[in-house]
């Protein structure tokens, strides 16, 4: 059978498996707590984070104690009920046409979605869109280099704990100068750091003694990399 790669139809053939620690999703497991670690509390009341691409929901249980309104968009029919359950303020929308309102986000995460995205000019513009003066964009995602798509995609999707098979697309792996130079033009400086999942915690999980393997730094941002950015006050 000819895989369709990045085919939006493979979340619902896959939509039983976001809440399995152990399941095709298991590493979004992982990087949702890492992504979730660097966001900070909400400092005022009322403060708004925006989960683009939020999937069945998983960066909730690591965002619910810091005090914000979480609210995912995810074009998936079956993710968002999922992610309604975890106290996700759900809506149904595309990460390049968000339907919320200019400056209504202190914090804009995009985990594991922008290399799914076309047009991703599009999508960043968005994220800093909604972000007010002075807010947070958070992203992790995967580079577009020759050693990015024999790891993710050659290697990975052939490991437990790995991405399910034709979930990507490299052809939309992220541009990193890309990235960078377009949240520039929106006013967020993006700083980026490459993260990988920790090899023991990868042994220990592999062997069922943990359930949550630990993402660490790593020297390089050509494979997956966290991206994080204030937006500059008008
Ligand atoms: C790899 S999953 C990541 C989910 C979640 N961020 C996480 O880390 O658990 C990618 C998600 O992006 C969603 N998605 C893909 N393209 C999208 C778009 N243009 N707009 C909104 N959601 C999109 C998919 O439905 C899927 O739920």
């Amino acid at each position: 059978m000819t895989i369709v790669r990045n085919d939006p139809a493979q979340y619902d053939a896959l939509a039983q498996q976001w809440w399995r620690p152990r399941g095709m999703f298991a590493m979004l497991h992982w990087l949702a707590a890492a992504r979730a670690a660097l966001v900070p509390p909400a400092t005022r009341p009322g403060a708004v984070l925006v989960d683009f691409g939020c999937g069945g929901g998983l960066m909730a249980p690591h965002v619910a104690r810091l005090g914000y309104r979480h609210v995912g968009v995810d074009l998936s029919a079956t993710a968002l009920p999922q992610a309604l359950a975890h106290g996700v303020a759900a809506i149904r929308g595309d990460v390049r046409a968000v339907p919320l309102a200019d400056g209504c986000a202190d914090v804009v995460t995009a985990g594991e979605i922008l290399e799914h995205v076309t047009e991703l000019p599009a999508a960043i513009a968005e994220a800093c869109r909604l972000l007010r003066p002075g807010g947070l964009l958070v992203v992790d995602t995967l580079a577009d280099t020759a050693l990015s798509r024999f790891v993710a995609v050659t290697l990975a999707e052939r490991l437990p704990g790995g991405p399910p098979p034709g979930i990507h697309d490299p052809a939309l792996f992220v541009n990193r100068k890309v990235l960078v130079t377009e949240c520039a033009r929106h006013g967020v400086r993006l700083a980026l750091r490459g993260i990988r999942p920790s090899m023991t915690g990868t042994a220990r999980w592999l062997t069922g003694r943990v359930e949550v393997v630990r993402m660490v730094p790593v020297g390089t941002t050509s494979v997956l990399f966290q991206g994080i950015g204030r937006k500059e006050n008008a």
